[in-house]
């Protein structure tokens, strides 16, 4: 005769307990909901908005923010702390870090704002470093963070900060400038190309190097999308308009490109680094091997 063995007690939850088992995962999957409930009404909003278009340079009237400053002094004690986070996230951090080191001979770094480039200048490098930026609060931020970063300054380093437009800057050193930096500069300056232009005939004609990153448009229209209709608002409140063209506003400028890059994936394309030379610099014969298997980053 078999003998059927006792079942076991099937548990049988009350519908609390059941509820109560599950609760951390019905909290997450409101909160998701309610998250991208959230975004797809921004994004329903941004919809409606009309598109700003991506102006490769400012004087076509798309831009018709000739003066950015006022954004900035009133942004400049809270700039850093704004920035942080995404730019270490999005590895801007690394990026400044390599392209700053670069820097060698007579050094311009415009569009300085609070100097956040500041920590990774090689200084026994640098002849002279001169910092421009026309907003004041931002410039005076950057002046006391390199004061504390370099209390004891190589004698022959010669560093400046100056308060002015990158446009009106005439003077450069006697041979022009080695090595001019800009970082995140193009998205808030009225008219880009012409400053860029303006830039190189400061460079060194034979020598000199535009390092710049940047950040614009990106490789997807979908984002692009996104760019395009939030610019406005966005470039209301900050000065910096984020759909920018950056690649076709450098290669208008008339700038050589030697490198452009956008790197890291995660940022789908709206990070852009570039070195470029002078207009009309041409490549010495010696070097051109040389100069084409050095890399940057
Ligand atoms: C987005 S912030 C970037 C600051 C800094 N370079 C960085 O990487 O964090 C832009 C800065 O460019 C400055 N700026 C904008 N247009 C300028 C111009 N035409 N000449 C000089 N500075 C300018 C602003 O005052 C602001 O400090």
């Amino acid at each position: 005769m078999n003998v059927v063995p006792p079942r076991p007690h099937a548990h049988v939850f009350t519908p609390r307990q059941a509820l109560s088992g599950r609760a951390p995962l019905y909290f997450v999957s409101g909160i998701g909901f309610y998250y991208v409930a959230i975004y797809g009404y921004w994004l329903y909003q941004l919809s409606t908005e009309p598109g700003h278009p991506p102006s490769v340079d400012g004087s076509d009237g798309s831009s018709p923010d000739p003066d950015t400053s006022d954004r900035y002094n009133d942004l400049a004690q809270s700039f850093d702390n704004e920035v942080d986070t995404t730019e270490t996230l999005s590895g801007i951090d690394a990026v400044r870090k390599r392209l700053v080191n670069q820097a060698t001979g007579h050094v311009l770094e415009t569009s300085v704002g609070t100097g956040r480039n500041a920590k990774y200048y090689n200084l026994r490098a640098c002849k002279s470093i001169t910092f421009l930026d026309q907003s004041g609060p931002m410039l005076e931020i950057a002046r006391q963070k390199w004061k504390e970063l370099h209390p004891k300054l190589p004698t022959e380093t010669k560093i400046a900060f100056r308060q002015q437009a990158a446009l009106e800057l005439a003077d450069a050193p006697e041979e022009g400038y080695d090595t001019i930096i800009q970082t995140m500069g193009v998205c808030s300056t009225p008219v880009p190309m012409d400053t860029l232009r303006h830039l190189g005939g400061l460079l060194n004609p034979r020598t000199g190097r535009l390092l710049l990153i940047e950040h614009g448009r990106a490789y997807y229209d979908w984002i692009n999308f996104i760019l395009d209709r939030s610019a406005r608002g966005h470039g209301e409140k900050y000065g910096c308009y984020h759909n920018r063209d950056i690649g076709e506003i450098v290669k208008q400028s008339g700038l050589v490109v030697q490198r452009m890059e956008r790197p890291h994936w995660w940022n789908l394309g709206t990070v852009w680094l570039v070195e470029a030379r002078p207009n009309g610099w041409k490549e010495p014969q010696a070097h051109v091997g040389r100069a084409q298997a050095r890399r940057l980053v």
